[in-house]
């Protein structure tokens, strides 16, 4: 299904830095005038945010991998529902902190989901819906540990569940993104994560404004 709106999602390890670049790029899209829609996953409804509870939280102990992918694909499919679809139909573009490549990295190659149940789950739940460019930020599971312990150590924060495993983890799901990448290369584009704040600016505005450009164009 077409909409007149785009849907571009940030995605990467814990620590990779995509939350101050989606902001970054909602500002200056914003400046040019475009309606422009800000949101997450898990967490971008009341639903979402209930489910982003359990699913970070270390009290939640050791989820089934199915009861994880379960409540990802319950926040998603609200989401979209609630928000995004609304959001692509009139015409703004969604930049979404984490979509279904999520999933695939951190469920299918992370927890060892098979990636036929995610495809058909996403198919079942979401319409399979798929986002028109995902930008990966790409940083190592050393530095994703580092950074992500660094900052929780710094806000008093406790770990989430994700982060409380780290290296291993981290080193399937990055794993996971280079293979999606691999096979999208055209929607998954790829940025240097350990690059500073400006440089990973810079790449990012130029894949957004070429897809943009293009998208006028046609
Ligand atoms: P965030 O803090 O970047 O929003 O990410 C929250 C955590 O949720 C992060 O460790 C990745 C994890 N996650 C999944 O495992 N599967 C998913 O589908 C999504 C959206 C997030």
């Amino acid at each position: 299904m077409k909409y007149p709106g785009a849907l571009i999602t940030f995605e990467g390890l814990d620590g990779c830095g995509k939350t101050t670049q989606l902001e970054l790029q909602a500002e200056r899209l914003r400046t040019q005038g475009r309606a422009i829609m800000v949101t997450r996953e898990p967490g971008g409804t009341a639903v979402g945010r209930q489910i982003r509870e359990i699913v970070l939280s270390p009290a939640s102990g050791r989820l089934a991998p199915a009861t994880e992918l379960a409540l990802m694909f319950a926040a998603r499919a609200q989401h979209i529902e609630e928000v995004i679809r609304p959001a692509l139909q009139a015409g703004s573009i969604v930049l979404c902190d984490r979509f279904t490549d999520s999933t695939v990295a951190y469920q299918g190659y992370g927890r060892g989901v098979p990636l036929d149940d995610i495809a058909a789950l996403n198919r079942i739940l979401c319409c399979g819906l798929q986002p028109n460019i995902t930008l990966f930020l790409d940083i190592d599971a050393e530095t994703a540990a580092e950074r992500t312990n660094s900052r929780n150590r710094a806000a008093l924060q406790e770990q989430t569940r994700f982060e409380e495993e780290g290296l291993e983890l981290f080193r399937r799901v990055r794993h996971g993104y280079h293979e999606l990448a691999n096979r999208e290369p055209a929607r998954i584009r790829v940025v240097n994560g350990m690059a500073g704040i400006a440089e990973v600016h810079e790449a990012i505005t130029h894949v957004v404004d070429e897809f943009l450009d293009n998208r006028l164009a046609r």
